[in-house]
């Protein structure tokens, strides 16, 4: 269980001996809180009080408020539901210290002060509140019944000094989605070779959900997380990604997984054959392989510097893994002229081109 405790402390730099002495020359006090709040380890510390004390009466307010002490707890007691979560705000008006509670509970809202009675600003409603407190610890509970939209208000403290602190009360809200940018229908496109950005969102949540990307080994505060992937490598095709959101709103964490697509460039194609040679009577028939491609590669055929690619025919077929495996067969009548030629054929697509060649033997009679 997750322990929230703030503590504000004051340390009067004026003592009172000091003070007295000073009677008269118009002294000065200043009183410093210092606001604890220790949660998962992150601490704070707050200035927030400044008193001028010029009386006797006002030094002795100011001494009683260096007495006040607010305490928050977490789950003091066992099955209540109390602030048991993050805090923010450091207890002032504009800025109060934040509780959460789920719909329906009972939310329990705590103060704690030496030598003074507690007194909470809330009207008369026995349906609605509760005050209890306990002498040995000297807080002050306000219990607020069946927590409801309604309740999500500012609720002050005071002691005898007319000093408040504030707690605002929120129903937790859980995230009304989480999903990654520019996805379709669970999948991520990118371009291999090109940087790929991951980011994804929370949507809503009271308090912020924390968002973590691989492995939740990298939670973060914020209601989103990204990262760029510099010049994606073919490794990532149809690669999952994770995108987990916490909170305290949620029962489990909420999850979603993007399934990485890259346009990819085919594969250097192949040739059928070692040596690409005919007899001059008969046409040549040549084939070249080109794996891997996405989108399906296009070929192009050169025998010297005569482009043939209208003599080629292709055959696509899909791999296992969404890549094209294209299969170009050129058939071309050849004669003596073009022994010795280099005969090219030329994979491409979208993501780039990639070629091979061979030196045409054409065989006179
Ligand atoms: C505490 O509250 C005061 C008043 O709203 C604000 O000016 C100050 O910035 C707050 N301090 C912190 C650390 O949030
Ligand atoms: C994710 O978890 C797996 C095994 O649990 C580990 O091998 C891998 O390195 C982790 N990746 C990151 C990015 O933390
Ligand atoms: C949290 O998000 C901020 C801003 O996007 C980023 O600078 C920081 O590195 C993130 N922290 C972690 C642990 O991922
Ligand atoms: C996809 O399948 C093809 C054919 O089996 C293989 O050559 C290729 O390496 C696979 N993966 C990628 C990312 O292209
Ligand atoms: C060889 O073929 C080319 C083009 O196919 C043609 O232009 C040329 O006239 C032919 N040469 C002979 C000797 O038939």
């Amino acid at each position: 269980m997750k322990l929230l405790r703030v503590i504000m402390l004051c340390l009067c730099y004026t003592s009172y001996s000091n003070y007295i002495s000073k009677l008269g020359n118009n002294p000065q006090l200043i009183c410093i809180v210092v606001l604890t709040i220790n949660l998962n380890k992150a601490k704070l510390r707050i200035n927030a009080c400044n008193e001028g004390g010029r009386s006797y009466r006002q030094f002795s307010y100011a001494l009683t408020y260096c007495r006040f002490l607010i305490k928050t707890f977490a789950n003091v007691e066992t099955g209540r539901i109390i602030a048991d979560v993050k805090a923010a705000g450091n207890g002032t008006a504009l800025d109060p210290l934040h509780q959460y509670v789920s719909h329906g509970r009972e939310a329990v809202l705590q103060c704690i002060f030496q030598e003074s009675k507690m007194k909470w600003n809330v009207v008369t409603n026995i349906q609605k509140y509760k005050v209890s407190s306990n002498p040995s610890t000297e807080h002050s509970r306000l219990h607020v019944l069946n927590s409801q939209p309604d309740d999500e208000v500012i609720y002050g403290c005071s002691g005898l000094v007319n000093q408040m602190y504030y707690i605002q009360l929120n129903l937790y809200v859980p995230p009304t989605r989480l999903y990654f940018f520019r996805s379709i229908a669970n999948k991520l496109e990118g371009m291999e070779g090109t940087d790929l950005l991951i980011r994804c969102i929370a949507e809503g949540g009271k308090p912020p959900p924390d968002v973590s990307i691989l492995n939740s080994s990298r939670p973060n505060k914020t209601q989103e997380i990204s990262f760029i992937i510099p010049t994606i490598s073919r490794d990532y095709h149809q690669k999952p990604i994770v995108c987990d959101a916490f909170s305290d709103a949620l029962e489990s964490p909420m999850r979603v997984t993007v399934q990485i697509n890259l346009y990819l460039k085919p594969f250097t194609p192949k040739f059928n054959t070692n040596e690409v040679s005919t007899e001059e009577t008969i046409p040549l028939r040549v084939s070249c392989i080109s794996y891997g491609s996405r989108p399906t590669s296009s070929f192009n055929w050169n025998i010297g510097r005569n482009d043939v690619t209208s003599f080629s025919k292709s055959k696509t077929e899909i791999a296992e893994n969404g890549t094209k495996t294209v299969v170009s067969t050129l058939t071309y009548s050849v004669n003596k002229s073009h022994n010795e030629q280099t005969i090219i054929c030329r994979a491409s697509n979208i993501v780039g081109s990639v070629s091979a060649s061979k030196t045409l033997d054409v065989k006179c009679k």
